[in-house]
């Protein structure tokens, strides 16, 4: 259940921490404490700042830490790795979903009940389209967006990644508190030049049942990051319903 009315607007903002190292992080856990519910260390922060980054943002941000390392390997492998994240005390860790039952089973086995295990459905940044090729019918996305989502959920992950565009689609599909979490996501006043294809506002995708919505180079590259944290914020509380009327 996408519970609304217990959570703030923020809470459902990931800033993804998408810097080259831990230096680069230092004015976004500050400036953004407070402002978004959780900060995402991908691939490149993680590669310069190494596990201890993971305590460090923890610490400066006040803020709980999602790991987006989007692991595809062998079970065993996986399975090893996601039991060394819970002990880095993370909330959310990444897996594709492409790497099928059994690894996907493996991940939630190694992260036992101490990080949420999401499994990435399909990349944002593939066309509309099928998801596997070259880019016929948008509906085939959707259906294969929501086949992996079914399998992540017999696997026991605590959620997904998906596009806003998909997010209805799967939230019909899953139960329970089955988290969505949704990149791709551009506030309307933007223009797109980047490599995200599959992109919605931060309000749509909320409307459309998403948990959380993953924020990066919207927040990052604004001249003044709190206050476009602050503007998407405003934006996710009026598809709450909970914007207060003016006096
Ligand atoms: O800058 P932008 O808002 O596009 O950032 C999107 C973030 O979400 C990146 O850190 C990217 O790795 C991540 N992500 C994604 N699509 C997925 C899973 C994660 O864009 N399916």
């Amino acid at each position: 259940m996408n519970d609304s009315r217990k959570r703030r607007a923020q809470d459902y903002i990931i800033f993804a921490l998408d810097v080259p190292g831990p230096q680069a992080a230092e004015p976004y856990l500050a400036s953004l404490r407070g402002r978004v519910g959780m900060f995402k260390i991908g691939l490149e922060l993680f590669v310069r700042g190494g596990p201890a980054i993971v305590a460090h943002v923890r610490r400066k941000s006040g803020a709980p830490v999602f790991l987006d390392l989007k692991l595809h390997d062998i079970p065993e492998t996986v399975r090893r790795t996601t039991a060394g994240m819970a002990e880095l005390g993370v909330a959310f860790a990444t897996v594709h979903c492409s790497g099928g039952r059994r690894m996907l089973e493996a991940a939630v086995a190694g992260a036992a009940g101490q990080v949420g295990i999401l499994g990435v459905t399909v990349l944002t940044s593939r066309p509309a389209g099928r998801s596997g090729g070259s880019a016929p019918p948008g509906a085939d996305m959707t259906a294969e967006v929501v086949r992996r989502a079914r399998m992540a959920m017999a696997s026991g992950c605590a959620g997904v990644i998906c596009s806003g565009l998909e997010a209805a689609a799967v939230r019909k599909a899953a139960d329970g508190d089955f988290k969505i979490v949704t990149p791709g996501i551009r506030p309307a006043e933007a223009a797109v030049r980047d490599d995200q294809r599959r992109i919605v506002t931060p309000a749509a995708a909320v409307a459309a049942g998403a948990d959380y919505v993953v924020i990066g180079r919207p927040i990052r590259d604004a001249a003044d990051p709190a206050a476009a944290a602050g503007a998407i914020a405003r934006q996710i509380r009026e598809a709450l319903g909970q914007e207060p009327k003016p006096a």
